[in-house]
């Protein structure tokens, strides 16, 4: 049975939740496997939206294991209200687990995620203020608090009281913040512990034991490549692992275990935050997308940035995540349009590149390249087949598989399940 990695491949929001929630239906696991609520999932069911931050959208499905991996960083409120949330709606949770191993965003990391921001001034990223970058600098520098610290008061009043000395020091030097008592963490994070206790588990192992049983296994990146901390636009970046390799580390498998690797791409591109965008649009096309695409997101509401699609960042996609293939979604967004323009080359001075370069100096600089498409100006959101398509909408899928040498197999024309397209068998 195969083991998916699945991934976004520009700076998120291509629609994962959807996909996941469709290839859901074959699969026996779900692992989210970092990041943490910076995330929003928007899935459809039945005329029914549902927005999930932390848990996996398989939750959906009553039979699915899911699965909030190792180097997820979670924010207990957050996971509580989503859980409550969601149970109200009858849905149950009896299948979901969290790893022992998932560090604690705590107040002060959503309180410095703000303060950092503002004093970066100019240079700010643009981040969703959910705490994640402090969260996962606490974890690298071993000061961290874990789901397994929950049930050990002594140790966790005692890491805590350690760490909230310096971060007070900080807060009330710097920010002229009055800092936090230990005390109404600990009461919080303890009536937290009671309510999660029940989904605690060595996860690392259930997923061990269900690859060693042949069972099928999604995991599921939030954010994408482009937001990774390493393979990304840094600094302009989340602080965790989105591309296929994160799936190793956040879920606790080895590499020889991952069978296949499924890139979600939209049809055009979005970011939201600071950071460069070659092919961003700030005229009306841009609103187009903005507006025909509901473009705005579902963690922080924010208006997201909208452009062409940008060939060369989805080839280097390809490569820094071995992708087998790849979903397109949103394709049903540029039905009205007259042309579409597709980035096959950046121009920086009198160079000409055609790799995709993190380095954000060169993409701040760089004009991009463009081959235009004629607009296929047809509804497509209706289409069930191939073969429906119209020529044009052939021609662009055609076009973009040559440029990044890596098929499309899975086609999204509109949020719910039925409106999706499959080319060819991707399990
Ligand atoms: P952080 O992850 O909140 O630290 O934000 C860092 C950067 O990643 C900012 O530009 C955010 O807008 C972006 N970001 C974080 N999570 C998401 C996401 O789920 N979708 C799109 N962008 C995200």
């Amino acid at each position: 049975m195969p083991a998916i990695v699945l991934v976004g491949a520009q700076w998120g929001d291509e629609g994962k939740g959807k996909v996941t929630d469709m290839l859901a239906e074959g699969v026996d696991l779900i692992v989210r496997y970092q990041g943490g609520s910076n995330a929003g999932h928007t899935v459809m069911v039945d005329n029914e939206e549902y927005v999930l931050h932390l848990i996996p959208s398989g939750i959906l499905y009553d039979d699915k294991l899911c699965i909030i991996g190792d180097d997820v960083v979670l924010d207990p409120k957050i996971l509580i209200e989503e859980i409550d949330s969601i149970k109200c709606r009858g849905v149950s949770l009896d299948n979901l687990r969290i790893s022992c191993n998932a560090h604690l965003v705590m107040p002060y990391h959503k309180t410095l995620d703000r303060f950092e921001e503002e004093l970066k001034g100019k240079h700010r990223l643009g981040t969703t203020g959910r705490g994640i970058g402090p969260a996962y600098v606490d974890k690298m520098a071993r000061v961290g608090l874990r789901m397994s610290d929950l049930f050990d008061r002594e140790e966790f009043e005692g890491r805590l009281g350690h760490t909230l000395k310096y971060k007070n020091l900080i807060l009330r030097e710097i920010f002229k913040h009055e800092g936090f008592e230990a005390a109404d963490i600990i009461d919080e994070y303890l009536g937290y512990a009671e309510k999660l206790k029940e989904y605690v588990a060595d996860t690392s192992l259930l997923i061990h034991n269900a690859l060693r049983d042949e069972r099928f296994v999604l995991f599921e990146g939030a954010q994408g490549t482009l937001l990774d901390v390493t393979h990304g636009t840094y600094p302009y970046v989340t602080s965790s692992h989105p591309v296929a390799g994160g799936a190793c580390v956040g879920a606790g498998i080895g590499p020889t275990k991952i069978s296949r690797v499924l890139g979600i791409t939209k049809a055009y591109t979005t970011r939201v935050g600071e950071g460069p965008f070659p092919t961003e649009l700030n005229d009306e096309i841009g609103e187009h997308l903005r507006k025909t695409g509901g473009e705005f997101g579902a963690t922080t509401g924010r208006p997201r940035r909208c452009g062409w699609l940008d060939a060369l960042l989805l080839r280097y996609s390809v490569r820094i995540n071995g992708m087998s293939a790849l979903a397109m979604t949103k394709l049903d967004v540029l039905d009205e349009l007259d042309v579409i323009k597709v980035c096959v080359g950046y121009k920086v001075g009198n160079e000409v590149i055609s790799e995709f370069t993190t380095d954000f100096r060169k993409l701040r600089e760089c004009t991009p390249i463009y081959e235009d498409i004629p607009g296929w100006k047809t509804d497509t959101r209706g289409v069930k087949d191939y073969r429906e398509l119209p020529k044009g909408a052939k021609s662009y899928i055609r076009n973009i598989e040559r440029i990044i040498k890596a098929p499309i197999s899975i086609i999204s024309v509109g949020p719910r399940r039925a409106q999706t397209v499959i080319l060819r068998k991707f399990v």
